[in-house]
């Protein structure tokens, strides 16, 4: 039996700035667990497609449907079972990484109560233990963005929408963290759509994208 899709993007079409187009007819599907790589130019209009499949950012025409169910673009508001993580961790300093990682939970009451066994791989995985006491400005880069990442999916979503995220680290540490969010999508099963503009990141994800001249197009 074949899987049902996760995400079904139909004919969408974006602009800011009528009649000129930013993107269009961009369509795709995305089976359940599955990790896709979008890649593409500053200013060819990933962050607004992310921003979109989310429902947070109207469009001119096309359907979403997020696990069966239509997405309204642009009611700007997050999407129970859809999360994001961002280039910048936009964690809150004031509170420690323990609060910042579950205050999501508390944002998003539909959203499930993460059980314990799943916390503990969240936190093992990501090597967030020993941190969790501790407040984020006393992190590195790559650690902030382990806590953003683990943000992202105490709530058990179904699909993560990550923008660049290892955009602010250096190589080695993007490696690194790279390595650990493609690790624990697998292991929590969350599909993933990857903006990144790091080909060999990109590579490790099941199927690569390119956003260019409007259009959205898979790589072979
Ligand atoms: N709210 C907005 N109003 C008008 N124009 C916008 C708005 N948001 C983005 N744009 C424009 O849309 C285009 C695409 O922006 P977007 O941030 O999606 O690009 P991107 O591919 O994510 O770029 P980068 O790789 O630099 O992050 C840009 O020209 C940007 O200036
Ligand atoms: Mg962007």
């Amino acid at each position: 039996m074949v899987a049902q899709p996760i995400l079904q993007v139909n004919q969408l079409s974006k602009s800011f700035t009528p009649p000129a187009m930013l993107w269009q007819g961009v369509s795709f599907s995305l089976a359940a667990h599955e990790s896709i790589a979008i890649c593409g130019q500053s200013g060819s209009g990933k962050s607004t497609l992310l921003f979109a499949l989310g429902g947070l950012e109207p469009v001119q025409s096309g359907t979403i449907e997020f696990n069966g169910q239509r997405i309204v673009a642009g009611r700007y508001r997050y999407t129970p079972g859809i999360s994001y993580v961002f280039q910048h961790y936009h964690l809150i300093q004031e509170l420690t990484v323990a609060e910042n990682i579950f205050m999501a939970t508390r944002l998003n009451p539909s959203a499930a109560s993460p059980d314990p066994s799943y916390t503990e791989t969240l936190f093992s995985t990501l090597g967030l233990k020993p941190l969790l006491n501790g407040t984020p400005s006393r992190l590195s880069g790559g650690e902030q963005q382990r806590v953003a990442i683990a943000r992202a999916l105490i709530t058990q979503p179904k699909l993560l929408l990550a923008d660049e995220p290892t955009g602010s680290l250096d190589e080695a540490t993007g490696a690194q963290v790279m390595a650990l969010l493609l690790q624990i999508c697998a292991t929590v099963q969350t599909g993933l759509i990857l903006v990144t503009h790091n080909a060999t990141f990109a590579q490790q994800t099941n199927r690569q994208f390119e956003l260019k001249d409007g259009h959205l197009y898979e790589k072979n």
